[in-house]
């Protein structure tokens, strides 16, 4: 695994292409207006990086990072990631996304939403809880006593594991909490929201959640809050 495709460049792609490119990986990122555009972040990620369009990012991506306003995952042609290992790191902001009737029925997860567009990947759903800042500041090194823990959810053990081993990499330990369909449990608003990767939620104060906490705090979770 050594081609990390990430798609979107703003405050989340560009931490993880960041983190990406320190541990090691090669980085092919793309955003909606085209390479030109990021010519500045390339050059300040250094060689292990290039700009490309959201194709070829696609393409290039061993495992392809899908890191976009919700609403414009299905600007993304449907195939493009077939037979990929995608991280979806999405939340839905109807304020931003515009109202998405299977989210709002509950009828989806919006996991489930982005794994339905891109029928052939397999989608893990990570990232999504953790504050662009604190994402490029909490990293740690493996066994660090403050190394924070994430959570993932996905359908394909496989994908996980490969995720998983990412996540590591990058400098975090990963919290695995099962399938998409349940991925409710840690989406926007819930307690296991933002926050839940350190006791406060402040970067001043980073600490290790144990698996029972974090347990708790998926139970928590209520189904109506989204
Ligand atoms: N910000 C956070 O702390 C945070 C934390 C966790 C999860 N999230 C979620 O992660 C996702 C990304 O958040 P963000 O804050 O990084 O967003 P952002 O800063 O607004 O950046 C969005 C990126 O998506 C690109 N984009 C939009 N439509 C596209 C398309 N059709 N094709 C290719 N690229 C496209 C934009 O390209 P241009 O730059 O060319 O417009 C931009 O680079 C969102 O769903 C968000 O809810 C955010």
């Amino acid at each position: 695994m050594s081609i990390i495709g990430i798609i979107g460049s703003g405050n989340i792609g560009s931490v993880l292409a960041r983190l990406a490119v320190d541990a090691g990986y090669d980085v092919v990122i793309a955003n909606s207006r085209g390479p030109e555009s990021l010519a500045g972040l390339v050059e300040e990620l250094g060689p292990r990086a290039r700009a490309a369009t959201t194709a070829e990012a696609a393409a290039a991506g061993d495992l392809v990072v899908v890191t976009i306003p919700l609403g414009r995952v299905p600007e993304l042609p449907a195939q493009s990631l077939d037979g990929k290992v995608v991280i979806d790191t999405c939340n839905y902001y109807p304020e931003r996304d515009g109202d998405i009737a299977v989210l709002d029925s509950h009828e989806l997860t919006t996991s489930e939403f982005v794994q339905r567009h891109f029928a052939g990947a397999r989608v893990v759903k990570a990232f999504n809880n953790i504050f662009a800042q604190n994402l490029g500041e909490l990293q740690r090194p493996a066994g660090a006593p403050d190394r924070a823990t994430l959570t993932i959810a996905g359908d394909d053990e496989a994908a996980e594991r490969v995720v998983t081993e990412f996540i590591e990499a990058i400098g975090y330990d990963v919290f695995d909490t099962g399938p998409l369909a349940e991925s409710w449990r840690f989406q926007r608003d819930q307690p296991a929201y933002a926050g839940v990767y350190t006791e406060s939620g402040d970067p001043a104060e980073p600490r290790r959640r144990t698996p029972d906490e974090l347990r708790a705090r998926l139970d928590q979770a209520d189904r109506s809050i989204r």
